[in-house]
């Protein structure tokens, strides 16, 4: 292989690949999601978008992993996780207080930009943006590595996944999803989407699915995803490291550990779309539509713009918030393959 082409594949395995859930995991969120929103709903984000095309949401789905990659987009790289400062495998909590940072995270990022993108106030870009974000971090809070501090949500932690040399995070973000739908292209995700749409129908999610979104409303957007963050740091102790780090450092995990796995990967991606639809149909209804209707108080003014009310009190730095600041934002080691 000539190091230019060598070069090339580095780069283009740095820009698709290994992100919080890969590109793959989050055209598929927005698939589902796009199937669950209203026509009125789906107007709406088109027209924020200024895209009336098929994948309006799975196009700008990575967009938000994209800018945290930029010099100009690395101060919102704290908005895709929440680093849960609990002890797994004996013990997985999310205590929002004590995990959020004073520099934000999922939880505080997803309350912000739903007040944002409702928000009659902001220019069209800022409410594209604020949508932009939205359909990123309600695939970013399912996934279960982004609930948990532990090794920087498992970042630290290397692994063998099919022969190759990686780490558990980027196993669970981009390797093991294109291991069961074998791509990363939007025809993958609108397959898989497709698929999980069918078990949320009439397979088997259709009787949990009401569950995913119980509680759920645009009032307490940070009760909602801390609910979601909360549901899916559970599986760090049930599913993603049930018997600590170094059973994970035994062997190849492929194909064994995978099977333990990919199960939890499909609800957690059938969740983050669900959820979504419903959070934009919710948004849409209570804030977007009502705007200018007579007599409605516009409830938004009363709220900051810059979402700082949301965050929690500053607390000294952690040991976990210390080792996430020594990664300078970035999410993931630099992958060197693709699978
Ligand atoms: C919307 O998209 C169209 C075609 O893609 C483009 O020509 C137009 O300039 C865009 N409008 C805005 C406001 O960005
Ligand atoms: C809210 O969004 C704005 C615009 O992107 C950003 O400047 C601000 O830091 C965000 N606040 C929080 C709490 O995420
Ligand atoms: C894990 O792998 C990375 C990249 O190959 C390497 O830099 C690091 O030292 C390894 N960490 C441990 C604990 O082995
Ligand atoms: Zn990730
Ligand atoms: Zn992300």
């Amino acid at each position: 292989m000539t190091s230019l082409f060598k070069a090339a594949l580095i780069l283009s395995g740095a820009v698709n690949g290994v992100q919080a859930w890969g590109s793959l995991g989050h055209a598929t969120v927005a698939y589902v999601a796009q199937h669950y929103v209203s026509s009125s709903t789906a107007a709406w984000a088109q027209g924020v978008l200024n895209d009336t095309s098929s994948s309006y949401l799975a196009n700008i789905a990575s967009w938000a992993d994209s800018y945290r990659a930029t010099s100009a987009g690395k101060w919102s790289s704290s908005f895709h996780f929440i680093d849960a400062e609990d002890n797994p495998p004996s013990s997985c909590n999310v205590d929002y207080d004590r995990d959020c940072g004073s520099s934000g995270c999922s939880i505080s990022a997803i309350a912000n930009y739903t007040q944002r993108a409702g928000d009659g106030r902001l220019s069209s870009a800022n409410v594209a943006e604020a949508l932009k974000f939205l359909v990123h971090l309600l695939g970013d809070v399912t996934q279960p590595l982004h609930d948990e501090a532990y090794k920087v949500g498992g970042n630290e932690i290397n692994v063998t996944f099919n022969g190759y040399s990686d780490n558990l995070h980027s196993d669970w973000d981009t390797y093991m999803p294109e291991q069961l739908i074998g791509g990363y292209a939007l025809s993958d995700a609108q397959g898989w989407a497709n698929t999980l749409i069918g078990e949320i129908t009439s397979g088997g999610y259709k009787s949990e699915a009401a569950s995913w979104i119980k509680g759920d409303t645009i009032s307490d957007p940070v009760a909602a995803a801390t609910r979601w963050a909360t549901d899916a740091n559970a599986f760090v102790c049930s599913v993603v490291m049930p018997d600590g780090e170094a059973a994970l450092q035994t062997g190849d995990l492929y194909p064994t550990y995978y099977n333990s796995a990919i199960g939890t990967i499909e609800l957690q991606v059938a969740k983050g779309g669900y959820r979504l639809g419903n959070w934009l149909n919710m948004l849409y209804t209570s804030k977007v539509a009502k705007r200018g209707l007579e007599g409605e108080e516009d409830s938004a003014s009363h709220f900051d713009l810059l979402g700082r009310d949301f965050l929690p009190k500053p607390r000294p730095l952690s040991r976990a918030k210390l080792a996430r600041m020594a990664m300078e934002g970035s999410c993931c080691g630099t992958e060197e393959h693709r699978h």
